[in-house]
């Protein structure tokens, strides 16, 4: 399935509600980053696709399965945003954003179907070694470790360690933190891919 194109999400979903009528977890995972100059001009062809594949793809997906999920005893949604959605990376700007508007988008989710059967989750990575070796970021293992013990939780949030001062720093005096963030990821390349 191709989550930038709403015709692949819904005959993708139809078919695996047809051959697995079972299910009732839909994990919204798939994102894409990718570095920007929210100084300069933005490429559209990048915007468009991390636009589409980072909200519009949670936002179409759910959409696509939720008449379903609604359906069982039990269901869950879970959404992947980031840190730093919270607290952005000034050279991922449009990434930052789309991770921004996921969050807003569960927390919407969340309170529509609060009396429903579907529980909604969002898991906030901090950065992590999934894709780089990059020392700054945390080990793939440790973080699949505290996600899947932070989901044996009744939270509406996985927040693992690594992750908490980024969501708990937002506030009136945010800008102070994301310029801190900012200078000491300047000071040192982020090797983000
Ligand atoms: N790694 C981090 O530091 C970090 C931090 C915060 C949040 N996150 C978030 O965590 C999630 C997973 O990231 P990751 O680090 O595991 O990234 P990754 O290793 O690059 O994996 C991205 C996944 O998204 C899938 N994908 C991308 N575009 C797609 C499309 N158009 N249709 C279907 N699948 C698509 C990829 O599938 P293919 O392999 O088939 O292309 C791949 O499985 C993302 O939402 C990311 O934003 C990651």
């Amino acid at each position: 399935m191709n989550v930038q194109d709403p015709a692949s999400i819904k005959a993708t979903a139809k078919q695996l509600i047809e051959e697995y009528p079972d299910v009732n977890v839909l994990i919204n995972n798939a994102g894409i980053i990718q570095s920007d100059d929210a100084a300069g001009v933005i490429d559209e062809d990048f915007l468009i696709s991390t636009v589409t594949t980072n909200l519009l793809g949670p936002i179409r997906l759910t959409s696509a399965f939720i008449e379903h999920l609604k359906a069982k005893e039990e269901a869950v949604v879970i959404n992947t945003t980031s840190i730093l959605g919270f607290v952005p990376l000034a050279t991922t700007a449009v990434y930052s954003a789309t991770k921004a508007a996921l969050h807003t988008y569960t927390l919407s989710q969340r309170y529509m179907l609060k009396d429903t059967s579907v529980k909604v989750i969002e898991i906030v990575p901090p950065w992590v070694q999934s894709n780089n070796d990059e020392p700054r970021a945390m080990p793939l293992a440790s973080f699949i470790d505290a996600t899947i013990k932070i989901l044996g939780t009744d939270t509406d949030e996985v927040l693992v360690e690594e992750a908490k001062m980024f969501r708990n720093n937002p506030g009136p005096n945010e800008n102070v933190f994301v310029t801190q963030l900012n200078d000491t990821m300047n000071s040192e390349p982020p090797k983000i891919h």
